[in-house]
């Protein structure tokens, strides 16, 4: 028989359940549960609202039949942790072979043999200085502000990765230690722009990608953008940072989320447009002060420009976060009204209606634009 933990919460959407539910967890389905992630779904439940009842519930559901199947099952849990190989190994033979010869005058091939698929991902901790000192050795050709782009072929595409930032002084490094190295094999031209919110506002990451968005194309005609939250680590160098197939989610399957996604219209984490697409759909909302809500925003808006958002497949779209608190950063708890609101809203609230003053330096693997943000600077008159 296998043993039985209890846990009780309730969902704070009244319309899905209206009583607190009781659910048998067996110890092997609790990954799930465990208290921080359950924080986080639970969250991730309520980011859509109002708006996304129906999708709710069939979360609700699904998850209640993993927990109950998990408790009765005498398999264990029915869903795999470990990465299958069969999936990852179903592609390589349209990867190219180990021997190809790069020519300084062909664009780069988006399918490289220098990408081999799984990853180690080491979030241990480490200074700036180091990952600096450790990239930059021997490879003079990572300019200030984190520039690089491969020699041995023309790169395919121009993407710039706009991190927003406040108070994560120890992620940072984790992530460029991971990443630098994965774009150079995916022989891409990149930079990096961390952008940190000053002030004592409430953190507004929607605001920070406009900012970073136009402070990014004063450098450089970019041709995608990739939003990229500073604690996410790809566990699979295939994943590919290019401009294909935009707008795209990479961050489908997260370890806080038992790499399952949370829900269709998920849009967080790790996403990328195209610049024509995100001028199109008037960039992010600026109106999401605190955490949740601007990555379904970003979604609807997606939508009602008739995009369709594409998703790397099986196993290809895998990251594991790094462990945090929400450090005294509120939650937007005004979110649903404004996603009832989308449409109307996207027309007078994005990358039309910002201002603001920034504090640009170059360090050597990215540029920081610091900014400090309040209400006024992206007023709106006709809503
Ligand atoms: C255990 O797994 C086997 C094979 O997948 C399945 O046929 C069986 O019904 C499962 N047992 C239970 C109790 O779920
Ligand atoms: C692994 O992936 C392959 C191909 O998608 C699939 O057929 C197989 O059922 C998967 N195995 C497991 C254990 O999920
Ligand atoms: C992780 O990074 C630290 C610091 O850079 C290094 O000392 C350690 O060897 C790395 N661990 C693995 C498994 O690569
Ligand atoms: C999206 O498609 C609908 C239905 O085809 C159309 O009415 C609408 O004008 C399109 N919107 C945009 C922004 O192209
Ligand atoms: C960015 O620059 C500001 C102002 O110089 C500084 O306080 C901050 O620590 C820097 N942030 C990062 C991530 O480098």
């Amino acid at each position: 028989m296998p043993s039985i933990g209890l846990l009780v919460f309730s969902w704070e959407i009244p319309s899905l359940l209206s009583t607190p539910m009781l659910f048998a967890v067996q110890p092997s389905a609790t990954a799930f549960l465990k208290h921080e992630y359950l924080n986080e779904y639970v969250f991730m439940v309520q980011a859509r609202g109002i708006q996304i009842r129906e999708n709710v519930k069939n979360i609700g559901a699904q998850v209640l039949e993993q927990v109950v199947r998990g408790a009765y099952s005498i398999n264990g849990t029915d869903y795999s942790y470990d990465f299958n190989f069969s999936e990852s190994n179903a592609l390589p033979t349209t990867y190219l072979p180990e021997g190809f010869t790069y020519l300084p005058s062909q664009v780069c091939p988006e399918r490289l043999p220098s990408m081999k698929g799984r990853l180690e991902v080491n979030m241990s901790e480490i200074s700036l200085e180091e990952v600096e000192r450790s990239l930059l050795e021997g490879k003079p050709n990572i300019a200030p502000g984190g520039y690089w782009k491969p020699t041995d072929c023309l790169p395919r595409w121009k993407v710039a990765i706009l991190v927003p930032f406040r108070n994560r002084h120890e992620h940072l490094p984790i992530l460029l230690r991971h990443l630098v190295p994965v774009l150079q094999k995916q022989r891409l031209h990149f930079a990096f722009y961390i952008i940190e919110q000053a002030g004592t506002e409430p953190f507004n990451r929607a605001m920070l990608f406009n900012v970073g968005y136009k402070e990014a194309m004063k450098d450089l005609n970019w041709d995608c953008l990739i939003f990229h939250d500073v604690d996410h680590l790809m566990e699979n160098d295939r994943n590919y940072y290019g401009c294909t197939d935009m707008p795209r989610h990479f961050a489908v399957k997260l370890d806080k989320y038992s790499y399952m996604l949370p829900y269709n219209e998920f849009f967080g984490g790790v996403s990328g447009l195209m610049v024509k697409q995100f001028k199109k759909i008037n960039g992010f909302p600026n109106a999401f002060w605190g955490w949740g809500g601007e990555d379904d925003d970003l979604w609807n808006r997606v939508q009602f420009a008739n995009y369709t958002v594409s998703r790397p497949q099986g196993d290809l779209g895998r990251y594991m976060s790094i462990p945090h608190h929400h450090r005294g950063e509120v939650q937007f708890l005004g979110r649903y009204s404004l996603l009832r609101h989308s449409k109307e809203r996207q027309k007078v609230d994005g990358l039309n209606n910002l201002n603001y003053s920034p504090l640009v330096s170059r360090r050597p693997l990215y540029t920081n634009i610091t900014v400090s943000l309040s209400r006024k600077l992206a007023p709106i008159t006709d809503y």
